[in-house]
């Protein structure tokens, strides 16, 4: 299969697998199975020590492997690949084939950051992740100087009302020690709540915004890209979006939290006390638990795959100034909803509540 196939190539070959829908979750086929793979703990994380993402993308049954992994990911919430040829173009097309493949909707593509408008990135479709970015700036432009080094979780880009379904990052410059990245489980998140208190969350909303970015893009100089940033929904420079704050994933079928440290404002249903208090509370469930979470440490050209439906991530900025720096890739998915109907990860693997342990 050829490197260079564009969106609609990819969508009208993929038109028979794409059944992402609320009710149906996806099975895995058992295609990825031949290849070696460590679980890293009960809840998250998995690691292929020996397959080069280039040889599933070429291989003949590209879309079958391709699906699969799409499913492992969206189930382990994050999967990595140790020193990786992938090339930028090959990590574009496993972005949108990861999304077609497992059903996003055809008005969905790769998003383009509103920091990186078209005329100033050589490659819009790919986020430059670097150490050089002055994030403690951008931080007091919106007030926000917490020392912690929690600070930082959070799932990409909830910011857009359609947000993504799958990241790509390729590490390709390291510090000589440091920049280990952290993800956490939103399905584990979600089944450590009470029954009660979680019954309690379902169908409320919350507000995303990342009026930061206008802050930081006015203070530097540069516009905003006003969009279409990867889908017709995601434009203007309001950067901003409600979302349900436990969220289906239309992958496995799974009921996941979707609030975060950065992004998420506030609980439109309740007071500001109420909601400040409920978003602590959940912060640090993600945070404070370190075992729902998976850390990595990087080498050269390591390549992490995670979704961004049910899971959040954080760099550990232990470095310095030396330099860290890597390209990601990230696929939209549809508006983020809430199915009553759904389970939650515990209760569709057949695992006790955590409520009951
Ligand atoms: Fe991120």
């Amino acid at each position: 299969m050829s490197n260079t196939q564009t969106s609609t190539e990819i969508k009208s070959q993929a038109g028979t697998l794409s059944v992402r829908a609320s009710t149906v979750p996806l099975v895995p086929t058992g295609a990825l199975d031949k290849y070696e793979h460590i679980d890293l703990t009960p809840v998250i994380g998995r690691e292929y020590p020996n397959v080069q993402l280039t040889d599933l993308l070429k291989a003949e049954n590209a879309d079958e492997l391709i699906r699969e992994l799409a499913i492992i990911v969206s189930q382990r919430n994050v999967v990595f690949f140790r020193n990786q040829d992938i090339d930028i173009e090959q990590q574009k097309l496993l972005g949108n084939k990861l999304g077609i493949l497992s059903g996003r909707p055809q008005s969905s593509g790769l998003h383009i950051h509103p920091k990186d408008p078209p005329s100033q990135a050589p490659d819009p479709e790919i986020h430059v992740i670097t150490s050089k970015a002055n994030k403690k700036k951008e931080y007091e432009n919106e007030g926000d100087i917490s020392r912690l080094a929690s600070r930082e979780w959070h799932t990409d880009i909830t910011f857009e009302p359609v947000p993504s379904d799958f990241a790509i990052l390729k590490i390709h410059t390291l510090p000589e020690i440091g920049g280990d990245t952290l993800w956490a489980s939103g399905y584990e998140a979600y089944d450590r709540l009470s029954p009660a208190f979680a019954k309690h969350l379902e169908g409320l909303t919350a507000l995303h915004s990342a009026k930061k970015f206008k802050l930081f893009a006015d203070a530097e100089g540069f516009g905003i890209h006003e969009g279409p940033r990867g889908n017709p929904e995601n434009v203007g420079s309001e950067l901003q979006a409600i979302h349900p704050i436990v969220r289906t994933n239309p992958v496995t079928g799974w009921k996941s939290l979707f609030v975060n440290k950065i992004f998420t404002k506030r609980i439109l249903e309740l007071t500001k006390d109420e909601s400040d208090a409920t978003l602590a509370y959940l912060n640090r469930i993600v945070a404070d638990n370190h075992d729902l979470q998976v850390r990595f440490r990087w080498n050269k050209n390591d390549v992490a795959i995670w979704s961004n439906t049910s899971t959040f991530h954080t760099v550990t900025r232990d470095y310095g100034d030396e330099l860290r720096q890597g390209d990601r890739v990230v696929s939209l998915g549809e508006k983020p909803y809430f199915d009553p109907a759904s389970k939650s990860r515990r209760e569709a693997l057949g695992l006790k509540r955590w409520f009951d342990l």
